[in-house]
């Protein structure tokens, strides 16, 4: 449109000046002022043609340079510098500047592009009474748009795209009537929009994007010749425009609309180009936009559209490109961006579309993700106070937020050591209330390591959580439920439907982000499930009805609810300890935890800082790791702990790894040290001489076992297996993280451990009934001791 337009002033211009080329002779002061503009504007490369002897009326019109002129008076004059053109030197004034400038008062078209004029625009521009089009794009003009330009009543285009205005939209705009094009690209505007903007009624372009405007489009139905309107990358929204049914260029991206598309755009026949992504859309997304009769391009990358896809959809034959991108959809890719003649490209990646493609979410994603925002059809929610209880999912990285989710581990810990000291927190769990899982199957250790290999984890599947479900689960956050409170947010216990009984953190946002931006962070969180980690259930939204940005973000993991690692063993103030076998076990299963986090998931997680304190026990004493490096935390706090290969070296990269991988080898030395020897170990320089002792005594005689062994376990051990398990330990706590033993190598030497004390307590007494040996090595394994 703009093109075209700019074509035909263009041809008007080349008519205008063929018609006069060899009548013209400028007035002299006229000739003098264009040489005083030359010198004010430091000579530019592209006026270097002027001198005393120029014939300026009769100059070849280039894009770049173009005078016009009528009855001896200058009436078009072009001058379009360098695109990368530094502001004029201090001794510019823009004043003086449009002083001179209004000495041709038959100005009726005016453009000063990319000459580094800067400055605030001058009233006295108003002087230039005959002005029709004006375009000063470009420059580094600021202050706001003076109100004198409302007198200049011919102006039908105003193009001052790319400077650093501010301020607002005006309001007397309106006194422009015969205003067809209005261009203020990349400014500084800001505030809303005036209500008199839907009153321009010649208004054919209308450019707004890159500014900091805010708050509802007004009304703009009644401009019936709007045909662009591009807002792109500002705040503006809820609503989704109201505009005129001839509309052919509508781009709203990056702004924060998230009412959904009426259906007033399927009337919108000459829509060519129809941008909304990259907003807060939450909305059913309505397939005939595809088949509108001008379409060509559409985005809705970025949003919340929910919807199902049917291969038999029809599209317009002249569909260019669409782009779904990062949305809800589901169903398949109609046929018709195959079959059309434009061979639409077409854009798809995260949603859950039945693609066969890995770019594609769970199809259980998307509908959980829609029944959270509840945008489903029985499903809305009631709004409450000023604000919309979005349950929207995906969330996650905002480093508040972040941080929070290893306090919440952190807290976890400090609620069962509370517990296990016996003090009364607010309404203890009740003894009898379900579990996420049921206790039974757990008990069956053959089932379990059934279970464990097909990867069951007998938690259900990562899911979003509406605010209802949490609400109910909590008693509305009463503060019964409260366990614990962090500087990052609060910590409640949750029942819900079902029965089971889930920890729930809730984190205030600070900073206004959208769910969007947690996307990438949730993504990450959903996949850290695992049988030996405290894994995350899911997530909700709480967001703004105002722009929809995240007001809290609730993370939903499992209670696990019987103590740390260090709570039975150091700590255990007169309680029973764990037997050896129980010990074993819990050792391996924070080898298989650990072993998770390096090779279980993209990107591996290293460096987990692991401590005793973070490993807790269910109540069938399986050992779980609850502070691990949880990605976004590492990003956050700018620590490595995200291994993703990247450029570079490779080799040092790998050495990299191999470090981190071993750092967290160390750290389980530690743990299995306190294991072994029943009490914590403070300083370095003693764990040092343990690891010495230790790897002496692993070949000793058993009486010299039996001097460093935690003195709580007896005699009720095999020998054999404190060897091995004392060997591994001493290193593990090597100082060269080089010489540390892998984490399969641990595996495999626990497993052996256990597998000897197993035989040795079948053959010396009869099973305490713990459900320890879930972990059968295969023999190939054992073998290679
Ligand atoms: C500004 O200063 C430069 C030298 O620094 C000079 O060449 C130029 O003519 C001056 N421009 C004006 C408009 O005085
Ligand atoms: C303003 O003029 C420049 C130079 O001719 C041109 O590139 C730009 O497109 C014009 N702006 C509009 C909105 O037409
Ligand atoms: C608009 O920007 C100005 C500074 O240019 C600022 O003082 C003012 O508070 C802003 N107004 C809004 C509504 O953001
Ligand atoms: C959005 O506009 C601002 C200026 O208002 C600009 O600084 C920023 O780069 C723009 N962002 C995008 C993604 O275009
Ligand atoms: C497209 O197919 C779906 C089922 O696959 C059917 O429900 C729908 O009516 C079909 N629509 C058209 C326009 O044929």
């Amino acid at each position: 449109m703009v093109k075209n337009f700019r074509q035909s002033v263009l041809l008007v211009l080349v008519i205008i000046s063929v018609s006069f080329h060899f009548s013209e002779q400028l007035q002299s002061s006229q000739v003098q002022t264009l040489l005083r503009i030359q010198h004010l504007l430091n000579s530019p490369a592209i006026l270097s043609s002027w001198n005393d002897d120029t014939d300026f009326c009769n100059t070849e019109p280039s894009l770049s340079l173009t005078v016009v002129c009528y009855d001896e008076s200058v009436t078009q004059l072009h001058i379009i510098g360098n695109k990368k053109i530094p502001p004029l030197p201090k001794n510019f004034s823009i004043d003086s500047f449009f002083t001179t400038l209004v000495r041709i008062p038959s100005l009726k078209v005016l453009t000063l592009v990319s000459l580094g004029l800067w400055g605030p625009l001058p009233g006295k521009i108003s002087r230039l009474s005959s002005l029709e089009i004006l375009n000063m794009s470009s420059n580094f003009l600021f202050g706001s748009i003076p109100q004198e330009i409302s007198s200049l009543t011919n102006l039908q285009t105003l193009i001052l795209d790319d400077n650093m205005f501010n301020g607002k939209l005006p309001d007397w705009l309106i006194s422009l009537s015969v205003l067809s094009v209005l261009s203020l690209k990349k400014n500084s505007l800001n505030g809303t929009f005036p209500e008199s903007l839907g009153s321009l009624n010649n208004l054919r372009i209308l450019a707004l994007s890159d500014n900091h405007f805010s708050g509802e489009v007004p009304d703009l139905s009644s401009l019936t010749n709007l045909q662009v309107l591009d807002l792109e990358n500002n705040s503006l929204g809820p609503q989704f425009p109201r505009l005129g049914v001839k509309i052919v260029t509508l781009v709203l991206s990056k702004n924060k609309f998230s009412a959904g598309i009426p259906d007033k755009v399927s009337s919108y026949y000459q829509l060519q180009k129809l941008d909304i992504s990259f907003n807060r859309f939450v909305a059913p997304f309505p397939p005939s936009i595809l088949a509108l009769p001008s379409i060509t391009y559409l985005s809705i990358a970025g949003n919340r559209f929910t919807g199902m896809l049917f291969k038999n959809q029809s599209c317009n034959s002249e569909l260019e490109f669409v782009d779904f991108s990062s949305n809800l959809l589901t169903g398949k890719l109609p046929n018709c961006f195959e079959s059309n003649s434009k061979k639409t490209a077409v854009l798809y990646a995260g949603n859950c579309l039945s693609t066969g493609e890995k770019n594609q979410h769970p199809f259980s994603f998307c509908r959980n993700e829609a029944l959270a925002v509840g945008i489903l059809p029985h499903r809305r929610k009631p709004e409450r106070e000023s604000r919309l209880g979005l349950a929207l999912s995906i969330s996650g990285g905002i480093i508040g937020g972040v941080v929070l989710v290893s306090l919440a581990f952190v807290i976890f810990r400090r609620v069962h050591l509370k517990q296990t000291r016996g003090r009364t927190l607010p309404r203890l769990i009740a003894e009898n209330a379900s579990t996420g899982y049921n206790s039974k199957l757990l008990s069956d250790a053959r089932y379990i390591s059934q279970a464990m290999k097909l990867g069951a984890l007998g938690i259900p599947a990562y899911r979003a959580f509406s605010l209802e479900e949490l609400e109910q689960a909590t008693d509305n956050f009463d503060t019964s439920t409260f366990l614990d409170e962090g500087s990052h947010g609060q910590m409640y216990r949750g029942h819900l439907k079902d029965g089971s009984v889930v920890a729930i953190r809730c984190m205030k946002m600070k900073r206004r982000h959208g769910t969007q931006s947690f996307m990438h962070h949730i993504e990450l969180i959903s996949k850290l499930r695992h049988w030996h980690l405290v894994s995350a259930l899911g997530h909700c939204f709480e967001c703004y009805l105002d722009d929809s940005s995240v007001s809290r973000l609730f993370l939903v993991f499992e209670y696990v609810r019987n103590g740390t690692l260090r709570s039975w063993l150091s700590e255990r103030r007169g309680r029973r300890t764990l037997t050896w076998a129980q010990r074993i076990s819990a050792a391996i299963g924070v080898a298989k935890g650990i072993q998770f986090l390096h090779t279980g998931i993209v990107p591996s997680i290293f460096s987990n800082n692991l401590k005793i304190t973070d490993v807790v026990l269910d109540q069938n004493f399986v050992a779980k790791i609850s502070s691990y490096n949880l990605p976004f935390v590492a990003e956050s706090l700018g620590k490595v702990g995200l291994q993703i290969s990247s450029g570079g070296s490779k080799e040092l990269d790998n050495k990299r790894v191999r470090h981190d991988e071993k750092s967290d080898i160390y750290d389980f030395g530690l743990i299995l040290l306190e294991i072994i020897v029943g009490r914590p170990f403070n300083s370095m320089n003693e764990v040092g001489s343990v690891r010495d002792q230790l790897q002496k005594i692993a070949t000793a005689d058993n009486a010299a076992r039996k001097s460093i062994v935690d003195p709580a376990i007896h005699n009720a051990y095999s020998d054999e297996s404190l060897k091995t398990m004392m060997e591994i330990c001493s290193r593990c706590l090597l100082n060269n993280p080089e010489d540390r033993p892998s984490i399969e190598d641990v595996l495999w030497n626990l497993q052996f451990a256990a597998q000897v004390q197993e035989a040795w307590r079948g053959d010396s007494q009869s099973s305490d009934g713990s459900p320890v040996l879930h972990f059968q090595p295969p023999r190939r394994q054992i073998n290679l001791q």
